[in-house]
């Protein structure tokens, strides 16, 4: 039996929604444990993954180790704008109609106590391409390996099979993407579109070459689930990263930005991180989420 959410490490859905809660400030300590213990009953019924915050957890006198809230990071190119949600629910499904009574059903049980802020409708594209056409997710790890880089394994029981994801919803300026050729489009990524082949003679500012996971000291891997997005005529990808800790995505955000070398990444040349955050995902025990280490 896993002792994790296993939607985090479980192909991409064809369709998903991401979900971002406030807590309304009036809520008492009860009232949250109590809806977080609905919530849990509600992830054994459906495919979701739940990711909880540093500040919801400090609201309960809870701290887990390693989680933190997203760090001030920024250039000269990027701001990095970090809300101060609570609670994040990936809702996946095969069928985008199964997404309406889901939804609904989740904004009643939490209604009480958490206020939806931002919902970002998400779908498969192309098998697992961003919608740049490139191929995203080829190096993640697989199998032992993905549950090494992605799951906590630890002798405290409330916190074995636990996770921490980074999200970041990325927008991506397509005019600015089409109006470069395909062999600069190829050099920012450092893949080809059309064969996904790695391009040795790609710059140091090619998006492969600044997250390339084995060369970082100590080796920086997650397991990335991220998917594309729209809403009206905005669009990107909404990156997400699964580590047992959140350094080996800190350290590739930070080699993004150029932060030692000065050198930030191509990709924020037509795409850029509208928000970003940090959730812990607790573990899983007889189907239900593990929330022991909060007193549930
Ligand atoms: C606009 C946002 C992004 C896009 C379109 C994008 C796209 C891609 C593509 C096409 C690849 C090559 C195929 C693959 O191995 O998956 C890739 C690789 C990768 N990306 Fe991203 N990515 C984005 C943001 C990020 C962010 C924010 C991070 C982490 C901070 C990240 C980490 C990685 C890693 C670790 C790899 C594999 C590198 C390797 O070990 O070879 N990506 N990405």
């Amino acid at each position: 039996m896993t002792h994790f959410q296993t939607g985090l490490l479980a192909p991409i859905p064809s369709h998903a929604m991401y979900l971002h809660f406030y807590c309304l400030p009036s809520s008492t300590e009860q009232q949250i444990k109590q809806t977080l213990s609905q919530l849990s009953s509600f992830t054994s019924q459906h495919d979701i993954v739940v990711g909880l915050a540093s500040l919801l957890l400090e609201r309960l006198g809870v701290s887990i180790p390693g989680l933190r809230a997203f760090p001030e990071l920024s250039n000269q190119v990027v701001e990095i704008v970090r809300p101060n949600y609570d609670l994040w629910c990936w809702l996946r499904v095969a069928e985008r109609g199964e997404l309406v009574q889901a939804l609904q059903q989740i904004q009643t049980l939490l209604s009480p106590v958490f206020k939806l802020s931002l919902q970002v409708d998400a779908f498969q594209y192309q098998s697992g391409r961003d919608l740049t056409g490139y191929e995203d997710g080829t190096e993640n790890p697989q199998d032992a390996a993905a549950i090494s880089a992605a799951i906590l394994s630890s002798d405290n029981p409330q916190l074995h099979g636990s996770s921490f994801v980074a999200i970041q919803q990325w927008q991506h300026n397509f005019a600015q993407f089409n109006s470069m050729s395909s062999h600069a489009q190829d050099h920012m990524i450092g893949r080809r579109r059309l064969d996904n082949e790695e391009l040795e003679d790609a710059p140091e500012s090619a998006h492969v070459k600044r997250t390339a996971q084995e060369n970082f000291e100590p080796e920086a891997f997650v397991v990335r689930r991220s998917m594309p997005w729209m809403r009206d005529d905005q669009a990107g990808l909404y990156f997400v990263a699964f580590g047992h800790s959140f350094d080996a995505f800190e350290a590739q955000f930070r080699k993004m930005l150029g932060l030692e070398d000065h050198i930030s990444d191509a990709l924020f040349q037509f795409s850029k991180p509208l928000n970003n955050a940090y959730f812990w995902c607790p573990p899983i025990q007889q189907g239900r989420l593990n929330l022991s280490a909060l007193g549930i």
